[in-house]
């Protein structure tokens, strides 16, 4: 395996915060400090702070994504965004599968997929989450979860569709916590995707696909988390709140 030939992205979950006013100042603040990025950059809004993010990123190196998208292209979905809305607005990426809608909101493997299907028939780049919760971790069966969740998620993408995913490596346990999951945990179950794609793909979909970890990363874990071999970039939610530290995650991914 070899990292160097991977893309690095940092991307921040901005989650239910930020109006429009926030997002932009949040954003100009953000630019200048990110402009010489070694990495890609990307924030993914509230979908009604999408346009003004756009507007806010013109002409720079950070890109825009939401946070979640409907399977359907339009139709009687009440609440909800298809894939092509958020495409509409100019943004790129799109996070599927975030703990947070499989806990609250009733998102199961089979509708990850087929939100996944979606955004990928709209040219948008998925940013796919997976991760064991607290017990499952105890009882030693996170590669069976995060296994069950990405071949689920994953049923139907060829292997020139998965060059437009990137999967995230998010133990529930981790998220908001302020637990970050160590070095060395992170690492064993990027490692553990890796061989997974390895086999259900090719070497060198494995090699070439994009892994980042998400749960509490911050601007002074960051640097060790991103030293894993198989930890190519972070999914970064409360500390990409503040621009100083969101801007400190990119340096650490940009040596
Ligand atoms: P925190 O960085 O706040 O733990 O959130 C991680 C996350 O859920 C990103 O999607």
């Amino acid at each position: 395996m070899n990292k160097s030939k991977r893309a690095a992205v940092i991307a921040g979950n901005w989650k239910m915060n930020k109006t429009r006013a926030e997002a932009k100042a949040l954003i100009e603040e953000l630019l200048p400090l990110v402009k010489d990025a070694d990495c890609s950059v990307v924030v993914c809004t509230p979908y009604l702070d999408l346009e003004t993010a756009v507007n806010a990123t013109s002409g720079s190196n950070v890109k825009v994504g939401a946070q979640n998208c409907h399977w359907a292209p339009g139709g009687a979905f009440t609440g909800e965004i298809p894939a092509s809305m958020i495409k509409e607005v100019g943004a790129e990426y799109v996070i599927i599968g975030h703990s947070e809608r499989r806990q609250y909101f009733g998102e199961t493997d089979e509708t990850v997929n087929e939100r996944t299907r979606a955004a990928l028939d709209e040219g948008l780049t998925v940013i796919l989450c997976c991760g064991e919760l607290l017990n499952e971790r105890e009882q030693g069966i996170m590669e069976e979860v995060v296994g069950k969740q990405l071949k689920v998620a994953l049923g139907g993408v060829s292997e020139e569709e998965l060059k437009n995913i990137i999967i995230a490596y998010e133990p529930v346990w981790a998220i908001g916590t302020g637990v970050t999951a160590t070095a060395d945990q992170a690492e064993e179950a990027c490692a553990f995707i890796r061989a997974l794609i390895a086999k259900l793909y090719s070497a060198e979909a494995a090699e070439a696909i994009t892994i980042q970890y998400g749960g509490s990363m911050n601007a002074k874990n960051a640097a060790e988390l991103l030293s894993k071999e198989n930890v190519d970039g972070g999914l970064i939610g409360g500390a990409s709140l503040k621009a100083p530290d969101f801007a400190a995650i990119v340096a650490a991914a940009s040596v």
